[in-house]
C-alpha cells in the first residue's frame, strides 16, 4: 500500500474501491486455456501463406530477380516483387494522424538499404511450399560498400540543440569538480514472445487485417494510406498481443505485402514474421553514444550538465532516439545543454523500444551522477537529494506530482542502504551469499506522463450485462482488466457481468498502447461514457410508464451495484437496471465518452507531467570463477495512482528483468561483411530469463496525479526499466572497482 502517502493521496475518493485492487486478469483464463486468439492463430477457409524473400547484401541494388523457378514449384500461386506489386504509397510524413515504421513501402525500387530487406514475397497453398519457393527465387545484386561499423565516432555533421539554458561550457570550465565520460548502449532487439504477423482478408473493396499492433487505429489510417484506399475500407483486429515493447507501435512493410497478395489472389493470406526476421525487419533500439559532462561545487550542487548524443538510424528513416528525454528536468542545474545527431547505418529502421530515449539516456545520466558522487565523496542517494528541483527548470512549469525524493528515501530504507560500506569490494555476503563480494548501486529515473485522445462507448444491455468498446488494445499489460475495473467502479455490476471489447477498429477510436499512456488515456473516456449511460438510464427510469421510479426526480436516483434506487434508500430495495430497459422497451442504453489529450487540455499545459522511480541493486561477484549475478533489486515507483496493483507490479518486475538483460546480456551484432545480424535468434541473442532474475521488491508510492484523470493514474511499464542498467553498473563498480561505460557488462570487462 501507499508509503506515507498523505497530502494529495487523501484527495482520492476511490481508495477503498476496486480501483487500486490486485484484480487478476479477466482474460487470464482465455490465455491459460489457449482460447485467446493471437494474430497468427486466425485461420480462414482457402487461406494461403506468404513467405518473404530477403536481401543477402546490406547496400546496393537488385540487378536481376528471377522468379521463374519459384513460380513453377508445387502450390505456388504468386510471387510479388517490384515489377508487379503495383502502386503502394508512403504515409504522409510528419502528419501525426498516421505513422508507419519504415517510410518505404515494400519493393519500391531496386535499392537495398539493409541485410534482410524484403525483395519479393512468395504465396503458396502451404507454408512449406511457400518457404521452399522463396528459397528458389534467384536474386543478383550490385553490391556497394556498406556502413556497418558499430562505433558512431565517424560522425562529422551538424548537431541539433535539444535543450539549452545558461552558459554550460563556461560553468563547466569553472566547476571545481567535473565528470567527462562517454557512455555507449548497443543495438537491442525487441523479443516479444509473439512475433509479428498479418492475416489479410478482403471482401470486395474492404480489407480486414488481423495484425500484431500496439495501435489498431493508427494501423487502420496508415494501411489505408499505404494501400491508397479510403480508411473506411480498412478494419484492423488485434484481440491479443504477446507484447510489443514498442516494435509493434506502427505498421511494417510485411502488412502491405499480405494485403496486396490477398487482394490479387482474392484469398485470405497469412504472413508470419519469423524470429530471424525479427532481428532485421521490424525495428530495434539503436546504438547510442553519449558524451556527458557534469560540473558541481564541492558540496555537491550541480552547476553544469552537458549531454551530446549520437544514435544510429537507417538510410531510409531519420529516427532520433531522444536520449535527452529526462536530462533537462531531472535535476536542478542552472547551465545545461543537450544536443543530438544521427549517423546512418545499413541496418533496418530503428524503432521505439520500452522507454525510448529515457532508458539509454538515463544509463548515461545516472552513470555520470554515480561517478560524480564518487568524485565528490558524497553518497549517491544524497547527491540526488541535494539536486532536487523546485520546478521543471527546462520549461518553468510546476510538476503535477513529483515524489522522486520519497522514492529515493523509501528505496534507501527498504534496501538497507545505511549498511553500505562505500569502499570498493569491501562487502562480503553471508549465508547463501557467503564468500561472494557484494556490490550495491542505485539510480534515479523518470518517464513522461501522457494522455492522448481516446473514445469509448458503454452499453447497459437488457440481459443485465454491461459492454464497453474501444479501439484500443491490450498488449499483454492488463488493459482488458483495467477497463472492467473502471466499469465496475462506475456502474457497480460485478466483473463477471462486464464484457470488454478491444482490439477492433469497428469500435470508437481509442488510444495507442505505447509510452505507458494507455491507462491514463482511456480513463476519462470510460468515466464519461459511464456517466452518460447512467444519465440516460435514470432519465428512462423516471420517464417510462410502469417504471417504479416513474415521475420521480432523476437527480434523486442513483445506480449502485447495478440497481436503480432513490439516493436515500439502500440499493437492494431498488430495481435492476435491466428491468428499466425492458420496461422501456429499448435495445439497451449507450453512453459515449471522449478523452481530451494533455496537449489540448489548457489545465494540463501548465504542468510538467512525469513519473519517477529509484532503483537499488545488489550484485554478487565471484572473482575466482568470474561470475556476476544481479541478486536483489528494490524498485520504488511514483507512477500516480495505481489502478491494478497486480498488473502494475507485473509490469515493474518484467521491466527489472529486462533491465538485467540490458545491463548484462543484450546486444545485437551485425556481420561486418554483409550486415546480417550475427546473433539473430533466441539461441544466440541473450535475454534475461528466470535464473538471471533477482529478488524483486516493488513499491508504489500511489500518489494520484489528478491532472491526468479523475483517478490520478499516470501509467507504468517503461518507468520500471529506466534506471536499472545504471544501478547495475554502479553496483558492479562498487563490487569490482571497474566502471563499465559500454553495455552490456561482459565478464571480460571484469577480468
Ligand atoms: Mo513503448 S516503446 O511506447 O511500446
Amino acid at each position: 500500500m501507499a508509503n506515507g502517502a498523505m497530502d494529495d493521496a487523501s484527495l482520492n475518493t476511490a481508495t477503498t474501491s476496486i480501483i487500486g485492487a490486485a484484480v487478476p486478469r479477466i482474460d487470464g483464463p482465455f490465455k491459460a486455456t489457449g482460447t485467446a486468439q493471437y494474430t497468427a492463430d486466425f485461420h480462414f477457409p482457402n487461406l494461403v501463406h506468404a513467405v518473404p524473400v530477403q536481401s543477402t547484401i546490406a547496400n546496393g541494388t537488385i540487378r536481376k530477380l528471377d522468379t521463374a523457378k519459384a513460380e513453377s514449384m508445387p502450390g505456388v500461386l504468386l510471387v510479388l516483387h517490384k515489377d508487379n506489386i503495383g502502386k503502394l504509397y508512403r504515409v504522409i510524413p510528419n502528419d501525426f494522424s498516421a505513422t508507419s515504421s519504415e517510410a518505404r513501402p515494400p519493393f519500391e525500387d531496386t535499392r537495398i538499404f539493409y541485410w534482410g530487406q524484403y525483395v519479393a514475397v512468395v504465396i503458396a497453398e502451404t507454408l512449406e511450399q511457400a518457404t521452399a519457393a522463396a528459397k528458389a527465387v534467384q536474386v543478383e545484386y550490385d553490391s556497394a560498400p556498406a556502413s556497418l561499423k558499430p562505433s558512431l565516432a565517424d560522425y562529422a555533421g551538424k548537431r541539433k540543440s535539444v535543450s539549452k539554458r545558461g552558459d554550460v561550457n563556461k560553468a563547466y570550465e569553472e566547476a571545481p569538480v567535473k565528470v567527462d565520460q562517454l557512455y555507449v548502449t548497443p543495438v537491442e532487439t525487441h523479443n516479444p514472445i509473439e512475433m509479428h504477423a498479418s492475416v489479410a482478408v478482403w471482401d470486395g473493396d474492404n480489407v480486414t487485417l488481423y495484425e500484431t499492433t500496439q495501435g489498431v487505429w493508427n494501423a487502420k489510417l496508415a494501411m489505408a494510406q499505404i494501400l491508397g484506399i479510403p480508411s473506411e475500407n480498412v478494419q484492423i483486429i488485434t484481440k491479443y498481443l504477446g507484447s510489443g515493447f514498442g516494435g509493434k507501435l506502427f505498421p511494417w512493410p510485411h502488412s502491405a505485402m499480405a494485403a496486396v497478395a490477398a487482394k490479387r489472389l482474392n484469398r485470405p493470406v497469412k504472413l508470419s514474421v519469423n524470429r530471424r526476421m525479427m532481428f532485421s525487419n521490424v525495428g530495434h533500439r539503436p546504438r547510442c553514444e553519449q558524451q556527458m559532462k557534469i560540473g558541481a561545487t564541492k558540496d555537491g550542487k550541480l552547476v553544469a550538465l552537458r549531454q551530446d548524443y549520437l544514435n544510429h538510424t537507417s538510410f531510409i528513416d531519420d529516427i532520433d532516439e531522444g536520449c535527452g528525454e529526462c536530462t533537462p528536468y531531472l535535476y536542478s542545474v542552472p547551465n545545461l545543454e543537450v544536443t543530438s545527431a544521427l549517423v546512418q547505418r545499413n541496418t533496418g529502421t530503428p524503432s521505439p523500444m520500452r522507454g525510448p530515449g529515457a532508458v539509454p539516456g538515463l544509463f548515461a545520466m545516472e552513470s555520470a551522477m554515480d561517478e560524480m558522487a564518487i568524485a565528490l565523496n558524497i553518497d549517491p542517494v544524497e547527491l540526488r537529494l541535494r539536486n532536487e528541483p523546485e520546478k521543471d527548470e527546462s520549461t518553468g512549469q510546476k510538476f503535477s506530482s513529483r515524489h522522486l525524493k520519497e522514492c529515493l528515501e523509501t528505496g534507501r530504507e527498504k534496501f538497507g542502504w545505511s549498511k553500505r560500506n562505500p569502499a570498493i569490494g569491501s562487502m562480503r555476503g553471508t549465508g547463501s551469499q557467503a564468500g561472494k563480494i557484494l556490490g550495491w548501486g542505485m539510480a534515479a529515473a523518470s518517464w513522461g506522463a501522457f494522455r492522448f485522445g481516446a473514445n469509448a462507448s458503454v452499453e447497459l444491455c437488457p440481459n443485465g450485462r454491461v459492454c464497453v468498446r474501444s479501439a484500443t488494445q491490450d498488449i499483454g499489460t492488463g488493459t482488458y482488466t483495467i477497463f472492467a475495473q473502471v466499469l465496475h467502479d462506475k456502474i457497480g455490476v460485478p466483473l463477471d457481468r462486464i464484457d470488454v471489447f478491444l482490439g477492433d477498429t469497428a469500435h470508437p477510436e481509442g488510444a495507442m498502447s505505447g509510452g505507458s499512456w494507455a491507462t491514463a488515456s482511456c480513463i476519462p473516456s470510460l468515466v464519461m461514457a459511464c456517466d452518460n449511460a447512467k444519465r440516460t438510464l435514470l432519465r428512462l427510469a423516471v420517464e417510462t410508464e410502469g417504471s417504479p421510479h416513474h415521475n420521480h426526480d432523476a437527480a434523486k436516483l442513483e445506480l449502485t451495484s447495478g440497481f436503480v434506487h432513490p439516493s436515500d434508500q439502500p440499493y437492494h430495495q431498488g430495481i435492476p437496471f435491466e428491468e428499466i430497459i425492458r420496461i422501456a422497451r429499448v435495445s439497451g442504453v449507450t453512453g459515449q465518452g471522449r478523452t481530451v489529450s494533455t496537449f489540448e487540455d489548457p489545465k494540463a499545459k501548465d504542468f510538467s507531467l512525469h513519473s519517477y522511480s529509484a532503483v537499488f541493486v545488489e550484485v554478487e561477484w565471484e572473482p575466482d570463477i568470474a561470475r556476476l549475478r544481479v541478486s536483489r533489486v528494490v524498485s520504488v515507483i511514483d507512477g500516480g495512482k495505481i489502478i491494478n496493483r497486480k498488473a502494475a507490479a507485473n509490469q515493474i518486475m518484467g521491466a527489472v528483468v529486462m533491465g538485467v538483460g540490458m545491463g548484462l546480456l543484450e546486444e545485437t551484432r551485425y556481420d561486418q561483411r554483409n550486415g546480417q545480424p550475427i546473433n539473430g535468434s533466441m539461441a544466440d541473442y541473450l535475454v534475461a530469463t528466470c535464473p538471471d532474475s533477482p529478488t524483486i521488491d516493488v513499491t508504489f508510492l500511489d500518489y494520484p496525479d489528478l491532472v491526468m484523470n479523475e483517478y490520478g493514474a499516470r501509467g507504468v511499464g517503461e518507468i520500471g526499466l529506466a534506471g536499472v542498467a545504471p544501478a547495475i553498473t554502479a553496483a558492479v563498480y562498487h563490487a569490482t572497482g571497474i566502471r563499465v561505460r559500454e553495455l552490456p557488462v561482459r565478464i571480460e570487462d571484469l577480468l
